[in-house]
């Protein structure tokens, strides 16, 4: 018998600390965008992050590095451990077409400790954007020095443009995301405690 959480400590621990970091990020950012906007719009100010701009530019760096850290303990944690072979894969583009149909006539079941073809996908976007997101940031932090980088995303205004997008992906994510929490509540209280044990072993053979 596996004794295991829904949701094991380190993947709790990244995700929630991975909120705020990603709240900061983005409303920097958007002050950051505002001071050169790509597009014909700007960021309300109160949805920004440092007052200023060098103020956006302070919270944007500084927090990167919690970023970067979350995300690089959270991506080994998730290849050693097998969580992510284990949890977000196989996902076939057959199973995602299933699972779609079924989420928008609202009957995807939803068993704890087992994430449908849809989430799969989203959460291996995500995953996917955020690494674009740091790979795109570091090119426009440092276009000099990683200018191999930059040549690589297609020169410095692309890269701000792959950066943008990048973000723009995670915001629609988050967004989707929630409204998945919202209908399916009682996916939350295992996201903090970490869940029971138990229940996953009875689904998992239930899915056998
Ligand atoms: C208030 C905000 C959030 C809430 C309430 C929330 C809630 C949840 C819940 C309940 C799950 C587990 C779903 C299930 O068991 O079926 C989950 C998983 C996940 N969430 Fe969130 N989430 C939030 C924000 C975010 C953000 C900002 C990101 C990333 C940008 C994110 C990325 C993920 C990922 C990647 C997983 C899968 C984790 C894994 O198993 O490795 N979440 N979230």
């Amino acid at each position: 018998m596996r004794k295991t959480k829904i949701h094991p400590w380190p993947v709790r621990l990244c995700h929630w600390i991975n909120l705020p970091v990603m709240i900061g990020m983005v409303m920097s950012g958007w002050g950051i965008y505002n001071a050169d906007p790509l597009f014909a719009f700007t960021f309300p100010q109160s949805a920004t992050l440092g007052g200023w701009l060098g103020g956006n530019i302070a919270w944007h760096l500084a927090i990167m590095w919690l970023l970067a850290a979350n995300g690089l303990f959270y991506l080994l944690w998730g290849l050693l451990s097998g969580h992510f072979s284990r949890r977000l894969l196989p996902v076939t583009p057959t199973s995602v077409w299933q699972d779609l149909r079924r989420a928008l006539r609202f009957a995807l079941p939803h068993s704890a400790g087992h994430y449908n073809a849809v989430q799969k996908v989203m959460y291996l976007a995500v995953l996917l954007l955020g690494i674009l997101l740091v790979v795109s940031g570091l090119s426009i932090w440092k276009p000099v020095q990683l200018s191999g980088l930059v040549a690589l995303l297609g020169g410095f205004t692309l890269a701000r443009y792959v950066h943008f997008f990048a973000m723009s992906g995670i915001v629609l994510f988050v967004v989707i995301h929630l409204i998945m929490v919202l209908l399916v509540p009682k996916t939350l209280p295992a996201m903090i405690t970490g869940g029971n044990a138990g229940v996953i072993k009875k689904q998992e053979q239930v899915d056998e």
